[in-house]
């Protein structure tokens, strides 16, 4: 088992190996004393892990309850958030008491949310069942819900106090939800380690315990990025490489098409609009389209330039006239690239076409 410690206004530890969630309740015991765990969790996950990790934690003594939802990001939203809420205030937690994600994104952003506007704040356990929320979204304490005007508009920093992923979860996912790990993972190699990049490029990245190592960079990555920048003014947004256009992919498809799977477009249409206006260096496209292609991402975009841009312009990495765009000059090192909003329909334009 790998222990990474990550250092931010919470300090806590991401604990990544195999088998883990029969032993949940030992782990979460040394970081919290005897309390009611409030489970967050959607139906899928919740028949697949809810019952080892109630018995997991009854025999370190903890008290239960359980909020269950409909899987799928269309449950990401303000309802949702607030009937968490409603019940967590229902089953009587208290300051002392504690959230527990157990789940993919949607279900670590939404229930990591509740636990940080709950009471002014209560402490909570990120427990990742997805390649996606391992990699990414359970570390670093962003939390949040979409808003009808568009994604993760809504939310806090708020760092768990242990994040538990066991990769055997990883199991059950269908090839569709890998894919959206993986474009995860491609974007921390893009952005900042060619070496992972190249290594998720040409390797098989689909056994247990290259899936095990890969987890880990990531998360080695996430840590030492989250510690300079937990707040993101500066470098952590070098984390939103191909979200811009990836979010406003997922928005105009009304979430049909899924955060990770966005993402895989937006970083192509990124390296490409990058490389046509003279912003990078050397043209990472064709490395980047090349590694989705191995792993068969469906690279066409079927939304224009114009929808796009509007969309985008909603984002949360806009700011008065200006959006702030990653761009990579060379495959493992992106740059912050600050735009005017009137160039940005231009830009998106450029990398939608070949
Ligand atoms: N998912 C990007 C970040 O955590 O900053």
């Amino acid at each position: 088992m790998k222990h990474i410690q990550i250092n931010a206004s919470r300090n806590y530890e991401v604990l990544i190996g195999r088998n883990l969630l029969k032993d949940a309740g030992k782990w979460i015991a040394n970081v919290l004393k005897p309390c009611k765990l409030c489970i967050i969790t959607d139906d899928t996950v919740a028949k697949l892990y809810a019952e080892p990790l109630h018995a997991s934690l009854k025999e370190e003594g903890f008290e239960l309850c359980q909020y269950v939802f409909a899987h799928g990001e269309l449950s990401k939203n303000v309802t949702t958030y607030s009937q968490i809420l409603e019940y967590m205030a229902s089953e009587n937690l208290t300051r002392t008491d504690a959230v527990v994600a157990l789940g993919g994104g949607v279900t670590g952003d939404m229930a990591g949310f509740a636990a940080a506007s709950y009471l002014r704040g209560i402490p909570f356990i990120q427990i990742p069942t997805t390649l996606l929320a391992a990699v990414d979204s359970s570390v670093g304490g962003k939390t949040g819900v979409n808003l009808e005007s568009g994604k993760n508009l809504v939310g806090a920093f708020w760092q768990p106090s242990l994040v538990l992923c066991d990769c055997d979860t990883f199991k059950s996912l269908s090839y569709d939800l890998m894919l959206d790990g993986i474009s995860e993972a491609i974007k921390y190699g893009a952005i900042v380690d060619s070496v992972l990049f190249d290594f998720i490029a040409q390797e098989d990245i689909f056994s247990d315990s290259v899936l095990e190592q890969i987890t880990a960079h990531c998360v080695r990555i996430k840590s030492e990025v989250v510690e300079e920048d937990e707040k993101e003014t500066g470098r952590r947004q070098l984390l939103n490489f191909g979200h811009t256009v990836g979010h406003a992919i997922e928005k105009c498809s009304h979430y049909t098409i899924s955060h990770g799977h966005a993402v895989a477009i937006g970083m192509l249409i990124a390296a490409r609009a990058a490389f046509k206006l003279g912003y990078s260096k050397e043209n990472c496209a064709p490395a980047i389209e090349e590694s989705l292609k191995k792993y068969r991402y469906p690279l066409h975009c079927p939304y224009t330039a114009k929808e796009l841009a509007a969309v985008a312009l909603n984002d949360k990495k806009r700011s008065g006239q200006e959006i702030t765009l990653v761009l990579p000059s060379v495959i493992g090192e992106c740059y912050l690239q600050k735009t005017k909003i009137s160039e940005l329909e231009h830009f998106i334009a450029q990398g939608l076409s070949e």
